[in-house]
């Protein structure tokens, strides 16, 4: 990509999708075509058709889709399945026909089976069934990963795609009904520190592992696959850095400063045992994360601090 290549960023606002923003910023690239969705619903073919014919994206990076947790994901099958199935056949089709000369589509770990060996190397997808709560989402994901190795099989075009660690981030949602895992246990720690709580109580052993990327350091990622990779195969993005639910709290608790203890509440469960994706691919390449864990979470700690709840 040169500097004044116009990239679209599909699904800007988002967490994912703002952090592409900032990096191609910070990298010097100048002409980032950013819609709202009140100005282009992806859902919409028509619409989407003429915006690849008006606007002619050279690069796209596709951060949009329908995003939510466990129970909206299970109550909410259908939706989640049609409307990421619509967005990435809408994004995927109208740029290969409007000639963009690479396309990065985002996956999701959820689109690895439940049962899969760990960590998660990127031909097991389709080896086992995904997790039955995500399904439709998960379904969805793995169609448009199949359809951008399709197309570059079939038409020797340019379309590549990423799979993503869990990811955490300035952006990130604090709602307790809604959080992924470090902002609900940071804001847990927050919380506890300014009620002078003696306890913070997490569910489980504590001793599941689990891997994070900061979004700054996923947005890094992308940009260098869609300079340095071309090819089929997917490319799992992750920081190859493991950690228990337990170290993951102690680190927020020094962090925070909350003076209390961490009590685990073992009656409950403590979900897969371990869950990583296995980032030789990447690291072989030459791409290797710059973001520790620690370092992170007091970025979005700092972020919380001066923005988020300035915010509200
Ligand atoms: N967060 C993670 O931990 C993580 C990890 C791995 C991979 N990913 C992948 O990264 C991608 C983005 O995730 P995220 O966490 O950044 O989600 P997010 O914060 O919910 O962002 C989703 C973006 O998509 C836009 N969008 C949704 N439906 C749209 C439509 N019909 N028309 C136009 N824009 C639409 C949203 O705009 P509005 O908000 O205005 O609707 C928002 O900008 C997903 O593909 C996800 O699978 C995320």
């Amino acid at each position: 990509m040169k500097k004044n290549s116009r990239i679209y960023i599909a699904g800007h606002s988002g967490l994912v999708g703002s952090a592409f923003v900032r990096k191609f910023r910070e990298l010097g690239y100048t002409n980032l075509i950013l819609k709202k969705h009140s100005e282009l619903d992806l859902l919409n073919q028509g619409e989407v058709e003429e915006f690849f014919r008006n606007e002619k994206p050279e690069y796209v990076v596709d951060a949009a889709a329908k995003v939510g947790g466990i129970k909206v994901n299970s109550d909410e099958p259908a939706t989640f399945f049609y409307e990421n199935m619509q967005i990435e056949q809408n994004l995927i089709w109208s740029a290969y026909r409007n000639h963009v000369k690479k396309f990065l589509f985002l996956g999701s770990a959820c689109m690895y089976p439940k049962e899969c060996p760990q960590p998660m190397r990127e031909e097991m997808i389709l080896t086992n069934l995904p997790e039955i709560t995500n399904e439709g989402y998960a379904l969805a994901k793995i169609c448009g990963q199949r359809l951008c190795s399709y197309i570059y099989k079939q038409f020797n075009a340019d379309f590549i795609t990423a799979i993503p660690a869990n990811a955490y981030g300035i952006g990130d949602n604090f709602d307790p009904e809604r959080s992924h895992v470090i902002p609900a246990l940071l804001y847990k720690h927050i919380k506890a520190k300014e009620n002078n709580d003696k306890e913070v109580v997490l569910w489980g052993t504590g001793k599941a592992l689990r891997e994070f990327i900061e979004t700054d350091d996923l947005a890094d990622a992308g940009i260098f696959l869609m300079n340095n990779y071309s090819g089929e195969e997917p490319v799992n993005i992750g920081t190859g850095e493991e950690v228990s639910i337990i170290e993951l709290s102690n680190i927020i608790k020094k962090i925070t400063g909350y003076q209390g203890n961490i009590i685990m509440d073992t009656s409950k469960p403590d979900g897969m045992k371990r869950r990583i994706c296995d980032t030789t691919k990447i690291r072989k390449m030459g791409w290797e994360s710059t973001i520790s864990l620690e370092q992170g979470i007091k970025k979005l700690y700092d972020w919380y601090t001066n923005v988020y709840e300035l915010r509200r």
